[in-house]
């Protein structure tokens, strides 16, 4: 079992689309969170530049960008990717596709996640895709495929944590949808609260929203974090 630091358990969100607004979050949490989460609106607002002032600070970056196309184009943006100091890359798929980003990521310190299935879809989200089955049973599958194209880890709820981590213990899980209150799910349908998160297996939790509008972040940030070990403890 790999050891995860504390300070890289959370992986802040940074849903923003400016460098103020990055320097300013970097400012703010750095010194309770070393792991920054750069999704499409701040990747396509800044480029690699925001990797690298992440980056420079010391700090870990997943990049987000949820790649999906065929098998040759994902490996060869994947192989641009890996030049570049990212961490984790998220990527769709089935086995083909996952392959050719592991394959791209070759040998470098670049590892990828495969996506299960959005925190932000339900059953009926997926029945109107044409999935007619449980969300449980697709996750599971997908994980699967993941752990078998030789991915390091998924991204997946923390409501089928537990389940993948009973059936691939060495498969890492990144768990976004986390909310202090669970009634407050916005755009998100399968949420979960942190400590809950980590009793259920997941090992990393992108964190978003929870932290970003509340009125006091850092309070907020260091009880999600006093929490979470407690969790690691039981
Ligand atoms: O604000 P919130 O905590 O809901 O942010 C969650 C973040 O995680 C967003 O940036 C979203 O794009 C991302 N994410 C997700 N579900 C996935 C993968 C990524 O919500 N399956």
């Amino acid at each position: 079992m790999q050891h995860i630091p504390i300070e890289k358990r959370i992986i802040f969100a940074l849903d923003v689309n400016t460098k103020e607004e990055v320097e300013k979050w970097l400012n703010r949490l750095g010194s309770y969170i070393k792991f920054y989460k750069v999704g499409l609106e701040l990747f396509v607002s800044l480029g690699f530049e925001v990797v690298d002032m992440i980056s420079d600070r010391g700090f870990e970056v997943m990049l987000d960008l949820k790649l999906y196309d065929i098998p040759k184009t994902v490996e060869r943006t994947v192989k641009q990717i890996r030049k570049r100091r990212v961490s984790f890359l998220t990527v769709h798929g089935n086995y083909d596709i996952l392959r050719a980003a592991v394959d791209g990521a070759g040998d470098s310190n670049l590892k990828i996640l495969g996506v299960t299935v959005l925190t932000s879809f339900d059953e009926k989200d997926l029945k109107e895709l044409g999935y007619n089955v449980a969300v449980e049973e697709l996750v599971l599958n997908r994980a699967r495929l993941t752990y078998r194209a030789g991915c390091a880890g998924v991204v997946a709820s923390a409501h089928e944590a537990k389940l993948i981590k009973s059936k691939i213990p060495d498969l890492t899980i990144v768990t976004p949808g986390i909310r202090v209150e669970v009634s407050k799910k916005q755009d998100q349908k399968r949420v979960m609260t942190p400590p809950k998160a980590i009793e259920m297996g997941s090992d990393y939790l992108v964190i978003g929203r929870a932290i970003r509008d509340s009125d006091e972040p850092e309070v907020v940030t260091e009880k999600i974090i006093s929490e979470i070990k407690y969790s690691l403890k039981k």
